[in-house]
């Protein structure tokens, strides 16, 4: 390898689920297919420097999250680096001095570790070409990222796109591709508006989250849902049909947290204002028959989704009617983006 030193740095942005991944098998490896879009205005700045000459052997870095040594994402991040050591060789021979900071508020229901990870996997990427010149795909970057959290490497690029084997041209369970070309305008500008009814750490984390869907009583049936409703969300998001994809998103939400509550332990992480929020949602969509419907990640907030055509009726009745549930008003309005970008 070159005995080069620099630095590199890379502004990445969470993605939300519309079709959830939950389950998995090693080394992440979904249990099912899954679809999301990748947001616009809250992300992660990863700056990477490096310098050649570590002597150790081992994995040399060093790790500052917002400016302070964090123990816990260090020892998740000497795993990650342990993964990825034999597709990027040179790691043992470099020392990395890695500063990351995000622009939205720690645990607001936003999925930190997807924008952490892929950002994280394209500064590498971009080492890997100037230290040893040659250029890692799209494909492959995407795998780094799946390598320190599975949802990250749909985070690889922008707009929509899918993880898992399933009836799209190469899929594949190592990485996400892109699947833009199949999406109607409708759908090339959908808004998200994060309401945060919690903002305190998660009781469960994903990882035992995961965990549990290995000996769940429900887990083939979950991987059925999964798949059909992969189909059925592509056909919508393609001819345009907001009806149908409200209905599977909804579903899929509604089913993660099912999946939550009939595990063993079952655990809940809804809270009565994220139902309050859903109940107040369906109503008013019933009654002004406008393109909105929401999606969870696994915890209590909630995403509600709209077409830029509802754009105004949508954040006026947030503005009005939903905020109130939010922990001190939080709403991060947020909306699909074109993905990675190098600073
Ligand atoms: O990538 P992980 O291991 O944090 O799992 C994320 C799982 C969900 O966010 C609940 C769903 C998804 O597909 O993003």
């Amino acid at each position: 390898f070159l005995s080069k030193s620099g630095c590199v740095c890379f502004k990445s942005f969470p993605n939300i689920a519309i079709v959830k991944y939950w389950g998995k098998t090693n080394i992440q490896i979904p249990a099912n297919p899954s679809i999301s879009f990748t947001l616009q205005n809250s992300f992660t700045q990863t700056a990477i420097e490096y310098t050649y000459g570590s002597n150790s052997g081992n994995i040399d870095f060093e790790f500052l999250f917002e400016g302070e040594k964090q123990l816990n994402f260090e020892r998740k991040l000497r795993v990650f680096f342990e993964r990825v050591m034999e597709f990027l060789p040179w790691l043992r021979y470099y020392s990395l001095k890695i500063n990351s900071s995000n622009n939205f508020p720690h645990s607001s229901g936003i999925a930190s570790s997807a924008s952490s990870y892929s950002a994280l996997a394209l500064g590498l990427a971009k080492i890997h070409l100037e230290v040893t010149g040659i250029e890692l795909s799209n494909h492959n970057i995407s795998q780094l990222a799946r390598l320190g959290s599975g949802s990250a490497c749909r985070s690889a690029y922008g707009g929509w796109n899918l993880w898992g084997v399933s009836d799209f041209k190469h899929s594949s369970n190592l990485y996400a591709i892109q699947i833009n070309h199949i999406t109607h305008p409708l759908f090339k500008h959908i808004n998200d508006a994060i309401l945060v009814v919690n903002n305190q750490q998660k009781k469960i984390s994903s990882t035992v989250g995961h965990q549990l869907m290995d000996s769940h009583p429900y887990r083939e049936g979950r991987i059925q849902q999964a798949n059909n409703n992969i189909s059925q969300l592509s056909g919508a998001l393609s001819n345009g049909d907001w009806n149908k994809f409200s209905e599977i998103c909804e579903s899929e939400a509604l089913s993660l947290h099912g999946l939550m509550m009939s595990s063993t332990p079952s655990y809940t992480l809804l809270e009565p204002n994220s139902l309050s929020i859903i109940q107040k949602l369906r109503l008013f969509r019933e009654q002004n028959n406008i393109s909105i419907c929401f999606t969870i990640d696994a915890g209590p907030n909630i995403h509600v989704l709209y077409p830029d055509s509802d754009k105004d009726i949508a954040e006026e009745f947030i503005e009005k009617e939903l905020k109130n549930y939010c922990t001190n008003n939080m709403v991060i309005y947020d909306k699909i983006g074109k993905g990675p970008i190098e600073i």
